[in-house]
């Protein structure tokens, strides 16, 4: 682990050096969304987030990452008839991949193909590479990860320019939580982290809750942890889940969405370090670099 931790490191040095960037003018902004503790709410709060930067006039797009179980398909009832897998080894188009979802978003059920992405060879990886280019309208990339320290969750962290990380106000997705971030300190890579505290009972819970990792990620880690904001611990959300409707669209009023269109405000308001993307190409390559 700490062997793979210093290959990150190093990639993530030799990337910002190379300097991609190219036009002041488009920029995709990447965002990895990250837990300790399972089942906190990630992908509720990447799609409902997606759908409400969409709605700000926003081209979003979620890869699904999480190389278990993906799961963003199952939150939009929507169930892909091509994966990532199938572009890769059967012919298939990354554009018959990406899925359109409520709102206009748009999602890569990326699931466990992402690892096979590194296995292609050279010939292969351009064709795939030049599909990837092919989509040129998205200014913002969020992935959705799956829970706890595995290399994949850290790999997607080191990719992002920011780090969202969500937890619920219990002790134990704290503590993991705290774990996530005293790995991404060793990591030494200089990225944004903003927490989301899902599941809170009052605003002022969550800003507890964001208090009390904000000291000890100053004190033991030498992390600035900012805060993006709460969502409202409501039962529309579980409901929604059963529904398979996001809760912004069927509740678009409810405390949670309200809560929800907060933090699209907060990230919209930010300005990225480190390196520029400006095309889905250059996501690709950063994509195959870390897993390669
Ligand atoms: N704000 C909320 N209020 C009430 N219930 C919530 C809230 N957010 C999430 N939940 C409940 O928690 C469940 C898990 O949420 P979700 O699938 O988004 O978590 P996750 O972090 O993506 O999980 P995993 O780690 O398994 O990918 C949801 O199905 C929903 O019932
Ligand atoms: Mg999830």
């Amino acid at each position: 682990m700490r062997d793979q931790a210093e290959c990150l490191r190093n990639l993530v040095r030799q990337r910002e050096s190379e300097g991609l960037h190219k036009s002041p003018l488009k920029e995709i902004k990447i965002y990895t969304v990250a837990s300790g503790k399972g089942g906190v709410g990630k992908t509720n709060v990447v799609v409902n987030t997606a759908i409400a930067l969409q709605k700000k006039g926003y081209r979003v797009m979620i890869l699904d990452a999480d190389l278990g179980l993906a799961n963003v398909d199952v939150v939009l009832g929507i169930y892909p008839k091509v994966t990532l897998r199938d572009v890769m080894f059967d012919g298939k188009k990354l554009r018959d991949a990406v899925v359109r979802g409520p709102g206009g978003i748009r999602i890569i059920p990326g699931g466990s193909g992402m690892l096979e992405m590194t296995k292609l060879n050279s010939n292969s990886q351009k064709a795939l590479m030049n599909q990837f280019s092919e989509i040129d309208d998205i200014d913002i990339l969020l992935i959705d990860t799956g829970a706890g320290i595995s290399m994949n969750q850290l790999s997607f962290i080191t990719f992002a320019q920011e780090v969202i990380l969500v937890t619920t106000p219990e002790p134990t997705a704290i503590t993991d939580v705290y774990s996530v971030m005293k790995i991404i300190s060793e990591l030494k890579i200089d990225r944004k982290i903003k927490l989301i505290v899902n599941k809170a009972s009052s605003d002022k819970m969550g800003k507890l809750t964001y208090a009390k990792l904000k000291k000890t990620a100053k004190s033991f880690l030498n992390i600035e942890l900012e805060y993006l904001g709460y969502v409202a611990d409501d039962s529309r959300v579980g409901n929604s889940v059963m529904k398979q409707v996001p809760f912004i669209i069927n509740y678009p009023t409810c405390l949670a969405s309200q809560c929800i269109d907060n933090i699209a405000e907060g990230i919209t308001g930010f300005s990225a370090k480190g390196a520029k993307i400006t095309t889905m190409s250059e996501v690709y390559n950063r994509l195959v670099k870390i897993f390669g």
